[in-house]
Parts: structure tokens; sequence; C-alpha cells
């Protein structure tokens, strides 16, 4: 048998199994889902398990201020509606955007509260009360969270390792074997 080779890799990058999702999702029908503090839920779009990179959409309530926490992939955001800010004289509000970039550490505050799109790069770090590291954030933790919940029956997952519906070389045609 011969081996798929780099040249045939420059032309065929493979493919992302979509399952029995339809192209385009309407997120009203993904029920909210409980998020890591009180006050705020999510609906899990995208969840990619091989690299730890998710999208969000993530509603928190009016008067939230965030733990704590240290992001250690970037965040980007796009608020929907509401706002929330890190400073007072740098108020995020409808319609912005903001990249939490890696290392941050930071406790946002949303007085009105806010719904956001955040795409998420890696986990994020969460700090307790005497300031020692509570909980990490990551993808697979949201994908369980969500799961729980009955809420990924949307939700675009790679997992190239697990899913049984996917074999890893079943998209190898056999004129490239
Ligand atoms: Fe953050």
């Amino acid at each position: 048998m011969r081996t798929a080779g780099p040249e045939y890799w420059m032309t065929n990058p493979g493919i992302t199994a979509k399952g029995a999702r339809k192209e385009f999702i309407d997120p009203e029908q993904i029920p909210w889902t409980d998020w890591l503090m009180p006050g705020t839920r999510f609906k899990l779009l995208y969840c990619n398990l091989v690299t730890g990179s998710f999208t969000v959409i993530l509603q928190v309530d009016a008067g939230s201020v965030a733990p704590p926490h240290w992001h250690i992939g970037n965040v980007q955001a796009y608020i929907i509606d509401g706002g929330f800010y890190y400073d007072e004289d740098d108020k995020g509000e409808t319609g912005m955007y903001t990249c939490e970039v890696a290392g941050a550490v930071h406790s946002p505050t949303s007085p009105q509260g806010t719904t956001m799109f955040a795409m998420v790069d890696g986990p994020i770090a969460g700090y307790g009360p005497e300031g020692e590291l509570g909980a990490i954030a990551d993808a697979r933790l949201h994908y369980y969270i969500a799961a729980a919940n009955d809420a990924v029956g949307h939700t675009q997952l790679v997992d190239y390792a697990t899913d049984p519906s996917v074999g890893m070389h079943s998209m190898v045609p056999e004129a490239a074997k």
C-alpha cells in the first residue's frame, strides 16, 4: 500500500465531519447552559477538541463581576447586546469588538449585562478567593457541560480521535493509497 505523501495532501487537506448538522443553524434552537459563574450562560456553537478552541454565545446578567481569571489563549469577542469593561475609562458596548489576549488576567464587570459572540483559542483559568488556581475551563469541559444539558445537538464538533463515525483515513481515495 502506498502512503499518501505531501503532494497528495497539498491538494487534499481533508474534511471535518459535518454529521447530520445543517450548514446554517439558528442559535435559538440551542438551549442555554449555565456557565461557570452565577448569572451567566452559554451556547456552544463550535468545539474543537483537537486544538482546544471553541466558540460560544455568552450571556451575562446585569451586575455581574467576573472572578479574576487568566487567559491561556486569546479570546475574541463581539458584543451583540449590552456591554462590559475592565476599566471605567475603556468600556465595551453593543457592536464593539475586543481581544482578550493570551496571558491577560482580569476581572471584567457588566453593570447592564451583555450578550457576546466569543471565539476562544485556549483554556481559561479561574482563581479562587485566596488567589489559588480554582479551575481550568477548556474546550472539553465546555463540551461536557453543554452535553450534560443536552445542548450539543447543533454544535460543530471536531474530534478526530474519538468520533467512531469517522475513520482517520476514510477520506483518502483509493488512488492515493
Ligand atoms: Fe476574560
